[in-house]
């Protein structure tokens, strides 16, 4: 019998359902070539939605969407809307309620993509970072005291629990075991000054860390790895850290591998749900015109194909996706690309079909 999936969709703002409408399409292809069967569950949140009712993510569709497979999510965030809210109570709400603690971000430059690194190429630019995704910076503690008056105060401090660390580390480890490339994991901290933080971070790292021999362990403070990241990429094979360097490294990282236009992401609960998504966001200025570049949204639906285990449909349209860089696409960058938006997804499956 086919396997048969649940799929949550969150399209969401701005170009979101532009490109989650690409990432369906070659889902579809996907399945139908390589046989597994899917119910797609529509959810409209998003700032549309909480411009009429107020309404943001209801705890109920949290509920519902612990019973999901894999969520699919386009993009959040929406001029209109004053930043924040959607980002906290929606994405944000997400990865907390849902307990997605890995954030997988692979840095990863394809033939015929541009980087603004001189003298770097597919060889030099093929890693990923491990990013805790629901602590440190992003849990939300502290406050803030006289505000408004020139005596203010604010204070947001860095959560770190040994036993959220240690499950990220863990996955990171064994990450890079089925990677199965340099078995290098680079831990990306700041230890000379967040003593205490990165302390935790470090002792947990090199005692999980005994338990892979296999692996090598190596650290770099969050400044030097950016430095890296431009000078020497080559030497990273999986870059294990906390939320906020995360997301700092994790766009330098996007960068390198030519733009929001390729980079893709998972919420990934080892043990339950997960959620795919572009990491560019919701580009608002680009809506409507058949001018972003869906491939983000298509990776992000190859990472989840990947993780549901199909793993011959995500080989596949990954090929499909090398191909069209290579043989279609004059650019990433939102409508220097030679294509449409829909005219992208289409050449996708063209090249699926004929694999
Ligand atoms: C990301 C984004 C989010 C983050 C924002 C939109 C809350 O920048 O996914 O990297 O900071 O995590
Ligand atoms: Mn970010």
């Amino acid at each position: 019998m086919k396997k048969k999936y649940r799929i949550g969709v969150l399209p969401g703002d701005g170009t979101g359902p532009e490109v989650i409408a690409e990432g369906l399409k070659v889902l579809q292809a996907a399945a139908e070539q390589t046989g597994f069967d899917y119910d797609l569950v529509h959810y409209d949140f998003g700032a549309q939605r909480y411009l009429k009712t107020g309404e943001t993510l209801p705890d109920t569709a949290i509920e519902e969407m612990r019973q999901l497979d894999a969520i699919y999510l386009g993009a959040i965030g929406h001029p209109d809307v004053p930043p924040g809210i959607l980002e906290k109570e929606i994405l944000l709400k997400l990865r907390f309620s849902l307990d997605l603690y890995i954030n997988l971000r692979p840095i990863r430059l394809y033939p015929g993509v541009a980087t603004p690194l001189r003298d770097k190429g597919p060889q030099q630019i093929d890693f990923d970072v491990v990013r805790e995704n629901t602590e440190g910076l992003y849990a939300g503690a502290g406050g803030c005291l006289k505000k408004g008056t020139p005596d203010e105060v604010a204070i947001q401090e860095s959560i770190n629990t040994r036993k959220g660390v240690e499950r990220c580390l863990r996955y990171a480890f064994d990450y890079c075991r089925r990677r199965n490339r340099r078995k290098k994991l680079t831990l990306c901290g700041k230890t000379n000054v967040l003593t205490f933080a990165f302390d935790l971070w470090e002792r947990a790292f090199h005692e999980v860390g005994a338990e892979y021999p296999d692996i090598q362990r190596d650290y770099a403070h969050v400044d030097a790895i950016c430095m890296w990241m431009v000078k020497n990429p080559e030497w990273f094979d999986v870059i294990v850290t906390d939320n906020m360097f995360g997301d700092i490294i994790t766009d330098l990282g996007a960068m390198i591998q030519g733009g929001m236009g390729i980079a893709a992401g998972g919420n990934i609960n080892p043990q339950g749900v997960a959620m795919f998504e572009p990491i560019g966001g919701s580009a608002p200025k680009y809506s409507g015109r058949n001018v972003i570049n869906p491939l983000a949204a298509i990776m992000a639906g190859q990472m989840m194909l990947a993780h549901l285990g199909e793993s011959d449909a995500a080989v596949r349209v990954e090929r499909a996706v090398m191909q069209t860089i290579e043989q279609d696409m004059q650019g990433m960058e939102a409508g220097k690309m030679g294509l449409g938006t829909r005219e992208v997804g289409d050449r996708v499956v063209a090249h699926l079909a004929a694999l």
